[in-house]
């Protein structure tokens, strides 16, 4: 035991430390979130969200799979986008359309790309400015924003349920047919959406860097990963190698290495082996295992096909009884039990 005394006393330090780490980047965490706002209003005060929008839309969203059905920002399934990058780009469009009418008398995609380039400064200072005040807990949006909202939101009401004329987008996203039926729900979960949005494309007070870390990437608002971000992750790359270079190089020239002669055992060490009762009793659960691995598997396999058919199985409509979110959640789920 004493032998080892050294060996706990590390472990232990290893484990003391990272709690500490975890701990406090934890309450980081929770300490500096983005806020989610009480209400978004428009320039006469009319509401536009409310905090109750975004929490039951964020229950909407759970309802369907969640991160099951696409991503928001950037956490889940990769077959449908990722919600938040493409509201933010939907919504930033339809901003720079109103703006390139308005200024040019043409739409956004017809201008030059001088005069484009002139219009994503222009996103950038309205979309990235916040105006959150933390005394009403009142986010105001400009009309414009509000018109361009309205627009992405009608065009999601109409993905997430049956509307014929974005079937083709469905099946591209092996989304089922009316993802999310109750069109009340699909109204909240667009405020969700439009607060991720929100939090991905607004600067942090103070900071020119917006709640997520400028993520995920949109050119058009200058969503680029900032300095730190990209000295922070090269040094995090080059410490886990120093950290493993390290290692080796401590067990190579500070500890004692004794060779010993192999010998070579007359018999198979395996066939002198004789198992215990309780191993023997562990055949009942060595099946459940395997049983649970072969419908992982299976289930990997028709999760996978759903990227190729969007919503059949060789021409069966399997999305209508087992949808993409419920296949890959039970994938993930069986390596759990
Ligand atoms: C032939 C075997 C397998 C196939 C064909 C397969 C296929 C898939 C597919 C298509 C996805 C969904 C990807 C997405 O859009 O997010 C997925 C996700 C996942 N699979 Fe498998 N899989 C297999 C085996 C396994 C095994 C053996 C494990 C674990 C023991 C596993 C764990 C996972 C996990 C954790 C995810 C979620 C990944 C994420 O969200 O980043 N899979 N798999």
């Amino acid at each position: 035991m004493k032998e080892y005394k050294r060996l706990w006393m590390i472990l232990g330090l290893i484990m003391v430390g990272s709690f500490i780490l975890l701990g406090y980047f934890g309450k980081e965490i929770y300490n500096e979130r983005p806020p989610i706002p009480a209400e978004f209003v428009d320039e006469s005060g009319k509401t536009i969200y409310t905090e109750a929008d975004i929490l039951a839309g964020q229950s909407a969203w759970q309802s369907i799979g969640g991160m099951s059905v696409g991503t928001v920002w950037g956490h889940g399934a990769y077959q449908a986008p990722d919600w938040t990058a493409d509201w933010i780009h939907r919504e930033v469009l339809g901003w720079l359309d109103q703006q390139a009418q308005r200024e040019f008398g043409k739409p956004y995609d017809q201008l030059s790309e001088r005069d484009q380039a002139t219009l994503h400064y222009d996103a950038q200072q309205a979309f990235r400015k916040n105006t959150y005040d933390q005394a009403t807990g009142k986010v105001t949006l400009s009309a414009d924003r509000v018109r361009s909202i309205e627009g992405v939101a009608a065009y999601y009401d109409k993905l997430f349920g049956s509307d014929p004329e974005l079937h083709k987008l469905r099946e591209a996203y092996a989304m089922k047919e009316d993802t999310l039926p109750d069109a009340d729900k699909r109204a909240k979960l667009n405020a969700f959406f439009f607060w991720s949005a929100w939090a991905a494309s607004t600067n942090r007070p103070n900071l020119d860097v917006t709640y997520t870390n400028n993520w995920p990437h949109e050119p058009l608002i200058g969503n680029h990963p900032s300095a730190e971000n990209v000295i922070w992750s090269i040094s995090s790359v080059v410490t886990l190698i120093f950290g493993i270079g390290s290692v080796i190089w401590i067990w190579a020239f500070f500890t004692r290495h004794e060779h010993d002669e192999i010998v070579i055992p007359e018999r198979d060490p395996l066939t002198l082996v004789k198992l215990t009762p309780s191993q023997k009793a562990l055949w009942k659960y060595l099946l459940v295992v395997a049983a649970l691995f072969f419908t992982q598997v299976m289930l990997g396999g028709f999760t996978a096909h759903y990227t190729v058919e969007g919503q059949d199985f060789y021409g069966i409509p399997v999305a209508d009884w087992l949808p993409y979110s419920l296949t890959r959640t039970w994938h993930i789920q069986s390596a759990i039990f």
